[in-house]
């Protein structure tokens, strides 16, 4: 059958972003099954055995408690499981002086569905028929925000300011208050803190301008704390998460162990937030209370906040670690390599600047040397102007071995140290031209 598709349903039955490089990444691995491919490609977290321990104990104490039948025989609140509702409550309030309420939380199916609730609660065209823009004020950024929305031009993302050095390898984005247009357009504004792909982590200065820009449009501000403390707490910077005002904090228990019950916790302004329960209830009703129930578990006992704190960060970190001493020891001196410096996620972000082919084509090549890593250029949703940066730019998942990123980012040096030799010299005569790529 071929229905035809509404405007929406073509919109939505499109891979966006990464998803579609994600495609051929799984192709080249199935086809390659003779070949052993090292793939830092991945965005799934870990299993640590200590973690999964943890969603293992929750698990049994559900089980052999009396709620059972009333957590998984029974529809629920769309707001969320009272329990876990309370559990966050009881974290956050004392930890971070808070006042929260229960009023300010909802519970949502993942992460992702809660930027799809408020991307197309608030950005979009209102009764008016005014459009209201969904603000990405640094780009790159998560490149699931390119699908979130319904209205595709609803969507600009702002080009940042490089910060370079100290060390010559090293450099950082920052956001460009000069360009960053936060108007009476703008719906609310979206980022990810710290930043997947790049691990970057906006001060509390650079939230707080941001913020201030809003406020006086009335338009919320949410930060994606995916990656950031009090779990999964993979934060190598220091950083403390703001509320309060227009500003809606936004978890995720996916890099806490659990990505696969998919639970999101939206924490704002109650009117905000009544408004993405009602969307919430009108989309699929509610969470899957078995994963709510669990991580009320892990939230109430401190659990979830110490495994973080003694497993998950410093695994991660650790990985980080292993990848930019190798990058250091083994890339060629006399290119122009910048790695993002290290201040969170689960990401490394290298740019080769003036890199003499587009990221594609590298990624290709590196695919050559049995290497898999994410071309750069997916990652800057929303971005209307042309930057030859954004082919210049990698990302590459901690996920593997500490031993397999260390030989897969040698391969990567060495592809590195020949696509550059070989652009010197190709306007000399042939017989001086060096190969490049690895060819295995
Ligand atoms: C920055 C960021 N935001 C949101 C998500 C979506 O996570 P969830 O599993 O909660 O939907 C991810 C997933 O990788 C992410 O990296």
């Amino acid at each position: 059958m071929n229905p035809t598709l509404t405007q929406f349903g073509a919109q939505m039955s499109k891979l966006t972003g990464v998803r579609a490089i994600m495609k051929d990444i799984n192709e080249t691995l199935r086809a390659g099954k003779s070949r052993e491919f090292i793939n830092l490609s991945a965005g799934n977290p870990v299993i640590l055995p200590e973690v999964e321990q943890l969603w293992r104990n929750c698990t049994a104490e559900l089980l052999s408690s009396a709620e059972y039948g009333e957590v998984v025989c029974r529809y629920g609140s769309s707001q969320g499981y009272r329990p876990l509702i309370e559990a966050v409550l009881n974290d956050f309030n004392p930890r971070y002086g808070l006042t929260l309420t229960d009023r300010n939380i909802l519970i949502t199916p993942g992460s992702q569905a809660l930027y799809f609730l408020a991307a197309n609660a608030l950005g979009g065209y209102t009764q008016a028929g005014e459009l209201k823009e969904i603000v990405l004020p640094l780009s790159p950024d998560y490149t699931g925000y390119g699908g979130v929305t319904l209205i595709p031009e609803a969507l600009r993302a702002y080009r940042p300011t490089l910060e370079l050095g100290p060390d010559p390898h090293r450099f950082k984005y920052r956001p460009d208050f000069s360009q960053l247009e936060i108007t009476e357009k703008t719906g609310f504004v979206l980022f990810s803190r710290p930043c997947n792909p790049t691990g970057n982590v906006l001060t509390d200065d650079e939230v707080n301008r941001i913020s201030a820009l809003a406020a006086p449009y009335n338009a919320p501000i949410f930060i994606d704390s995916a990656y950031a403390p009090p779990f999964p707490a993979l934060n190598y910077a220091d950083m403390t998460p703001i509320f309060g005002a227009n500003r809606v904090h936004c978890m995720s228990l996916s890099k806490a162990g659990l990505p696969g019950e998919r639970i999101g916790i939206a924490i704002g302004d109650a009117n905000v937030i009544q408004v993405l329960e009602s969307f919430q209830t009108n989309l699929c009703i509610h969470s899957s209370r078995y994963g709510q129930a669990i991580a009320a578990i892990a939230i109430a006992s401190g659990a979830l906040a110490d495994v973080s704190l003694t497993v998950i960060r410093p695994h991660y970190q650790g990985k980080f670690t292993t990848l930019e001493t190798t990058l250091d020891e083994a890339m060629p001196k006399t290119v122009p390599w910048r790695l993002h410096r290290a201040e969170g996620a689960i990401f490394a972000w290298l740019w080769l600047q003036d890199l003499p082919m587009t990221d594609w084509q590298f990624y290709q090549e590196l695919k050559q040397c049995g290497v898999i890593v994410v071309p750069g250029s997916p990652f800057f949703p929303g971005l209307r102007e042309d930057w030859l940066h954004t082919q210049q730019c990698f990302r590459i998942s901690l996920t593997a071995t500490k031993e397999e990123i260390a030989a897969a980012l040698r391969r990567l040096a060495k592809l590195v140290d020949d696509v550059y030799r070989q652009s010197e010299v190709s306007d000399r005569p042939p017989q001086n031209q060096v190969e490049t790529g690895c060819q295995v």
